[in-house]
C-alpha cells in the first residue's frame, strides 16, 4: 500500500467515524425529543384530567345539582323534578319564595286584629277593677256633685277629676238634642252592698239556691268591692224619655238614638262602654249599654276604635 493509499484510508475511517458520532448525536436528540414531547403531552394531560374530573364530581352529585338548578333555572326540567322529590330541601325551596317576606301581601286580617294607634300608658284613670281585680282596701275617691239637669239626685257624684268631663258630655248630647238622664254615678261601698243583696234576693224569691242566686246576681251588679261606680269613674246614663217609660235599666236602651250617640261619642270625652255586648266572659258582667267608664281621652279611643275592653287593655 502506497503512502497516497494509506492517507486515503485513514481519512475515509475519519469520516466513518465523524458520520457514526452524528447518527449517534441525532438519535439521542432524536430520543430526547421524543421523551420530552411523551413527558409534555402526559404532563398535560394529567391537569387537563385533574380539572375535569373536578367538575365531573359535582354532575354526578345530585344534592349539588338540584339545589343549583332547581333555585335558579327551569323548573320544567324532568331530571330536576324527579330531584325535587327526592329532597326535602328542594321540594321546601319554593315555599319561601311565595311567603310574604319580602313584599307583604296585603290581607284583611291584620288590620281588624291589630290595634289601631300607639297604646296610651296606664294611670289613675285607667284602674282595673272587676270581680278578679277589687278596689283597693279603703279606697275612697274624692268626689263632687255633678252639675246637670237630669241627676238621680241619691248618685249625683263623681270623680273630681273626671267630672268636668262627665258634664261636658252630658251638656253637649243635649245640644245636639239628646236629653240625657244620669242614673247613677258614685256609688259608696255600703250602697253598693245594699244593691247587691237586694239582687241577690230577687234570685233567692225566684227559688235559686244561695250560691246561684249570689253568682247569678254578680253578673248584674258588681259584688262589693268590684264596683266600678266606687271608684268614682262610672256612670249609668239612658235618654231622659226613655227611663220615663222603663224606670229600670235594661237591654232595649241600644235601641235608642240616644244610645247611638253615647256610643259615637262618649270617646271624645274620654268614656268607654265599659260592658260590651260579647265580652261577658271578659268583664265578667252582662250586656250594659248604659255603663260608661271614665278612662282619659287617649285610652278612651284607643279601646273604643279597637272594639277592645279594659281588661284587655290593661293585659296588654
Ligand atoms: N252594674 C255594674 C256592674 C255595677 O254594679 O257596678
Ligand atoms: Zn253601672
Amino acid at each position: 500500500m502506497t503512502r497516497e493509499q494509506a492517507e486515503k484510508l485513514r481519512q475515509e475511517n475519519r469520516r466513518k467515524r465523524l458520520r457514526k458520532k452524528r447518527i449517534k448525536a441525532f438519535s439521542l436528540l432524536a430520543l430526547f425529543i421524543v421523551l420530552a414531547a411523551a413527558v409534555l403531552f402526559f404532563a398535560v394531560k394529567g391537569i387537563a384530567y385533574l380539572m375535569t374530573d373536578g367538575e365531573d364530581e359535582n354532575t354526578d352529585n345530585p344534592i349539588g345539582t338540584a339545589g343549583v338548578v332547581d333555585s335558579n333555572t327551569d323548573e320544567s326540567d324532568g331530571s330536576s323534578d324527579a330531584d325535587d322529590e327526592n329532597q326535602p330541601a328542594a321540594s321546601e325551596e319554593p315555599e319561601p319564595t311565595t311567603e310574604p317576606t319580602a313584599e307583604p301581601v296585603p290581607t284583611e286580617e291584620p288590620a281588624s286584629t291589630t290595634p289601631v294607634g300607639t297604646k296610651p300608658q296606664q294611670s289613675w284613670s285607667t284602674m282595673l277593677v272587676n270581680q278578679w281585680s277589687y278596689m283597693p282596701e279603703g279606697y275612697v275617691p274624692d268626689v263632687r256633685e255633678i252639675s246637670y239637669e237630669g241627676v238621680s239626685p241619691l248618685n249625683n257624684k263623681f270623680d273630681v277629676r273626671a267630672a268636668d268631663a262627665l258634664e261636658k258630655m252630658l251638656a253637649d248630647a243635649r245640644s245636639a238634642g239628646y236629653n240625657m238622664y244620669l242614673v247613677s254615678a258614685y256609688r259608696s261601698h255600703d250602697y253598693q252592698v245594699s244593691l247587691f243583696n237586694r239582687k241577690v234576693n230577687e234570685y233567692k224569691a225566684l227559688g235559686y239556691d244561695d250560691a246561684t242566686a249570689y253568682s247569678e246576681a254578680s253578673q248584674w251588679v258588681a259584688i262589693p268591692g268590684t264596683s266600678e261606680h266606687c271608684t268614682g269613674l262610672a256612670a249609668d246614663i239612658v235618654s231622659s224619655t226613655w227611663y220615663n217609660y222603663n224606670s229600670d235599666l235594661t237591654h232595649d236602651f241600644e235601641d235608642t238614638d240616644h244610645f247611638d250617640w253615647l256610643y259615637e261619642h262618649c270617646a271624645d270625652y274620654g268614656f268607654i262602654l265599659r260592658y260590651p255586648k260579647g265580652a261577658e266572659a271578659i268583664t265578667g258582667i252582662t250586656y250594659e249599654p248604659w255603663h260608661y267608664r271614665f278612662v282619659g281621652v287617649d285610652a278612651a279611643k284607643y279601646i273604643m276604635e279597637n272594639h277592645i275592653t279594659l281588661e284587655e287593655f290593661c293585659a296588654e
